[in-house]
């Protein structure tokens, strides 16, 4: 089953967006598999922007990660690397729908609440950096009908 890693970046977890977002993840219908408060240090944050490094944008980009604490996770489900990013909404808010995260919670593309993964490639990617000790595992078999 298809996975994306999500990230609450620190301004999101400071206006106390976390259970609005998680809720929207769930309500949808995906299955929650890593969840975790966590600030990245300058080099972690470097390695997850890896491919940006060379943009104008970047120095302040890496700022914004590390400062304050991040919700990292990993939501699985049919589509969902590209059903998240929906969900999210367009990376600059000024042109973010209503009814996206980014549409009804942010202004600035520099402050813009979230993060998902862009292609199942990188998901996995990220979820390796993120996750090195590993995911969670759903035991019970009854789940299996919800994507
Ligand atoms: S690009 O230039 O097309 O590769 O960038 P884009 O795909 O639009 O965005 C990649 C990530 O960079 C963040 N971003 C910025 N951060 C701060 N300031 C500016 N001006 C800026 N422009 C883009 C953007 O939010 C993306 O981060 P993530 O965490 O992946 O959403």
């Amino acid at each position: 089953m298809e996975q994306t890693f999500i990230m609450i970046k620190p301004d999101g977890v400071q206006r106390g967006l976390v259970g609005e977002i998680i809720g929207r993840f769930e309500k949808k219908g995906f299955t929650l598999k890593g969840l975790k408060l966590i600030t990245v240090d300058r080099h972690f944050a470097e390695q997850h922007y890896a491919d940006l490094s060379a943009k104008p944008f970047f120095n302040g980009l890496v700022e914004y990660i590390i400062s304050g604490p991040v919700t990292a996770m990993v939501w699985e489900g049919k589509n969902v690397v590209t059903t998240g990013r929906k969900i999210i909404g367009a990376t600059n808010p000024a042109d973010s729908a209503p009814g996206t995260i980014r549409g009804d919670y942010a202004i600035d593309i520099g402050r813009n609440v979230i993060h998902g993964s862009d292609s199942v490639e990188s998901a996995k990617k990220e979820i390796a950096l993120w996750f090195p000790e590993g995911i969670a595992e759903w035991r019970s078999s009854v789940h299996q009908w919800i994507y």
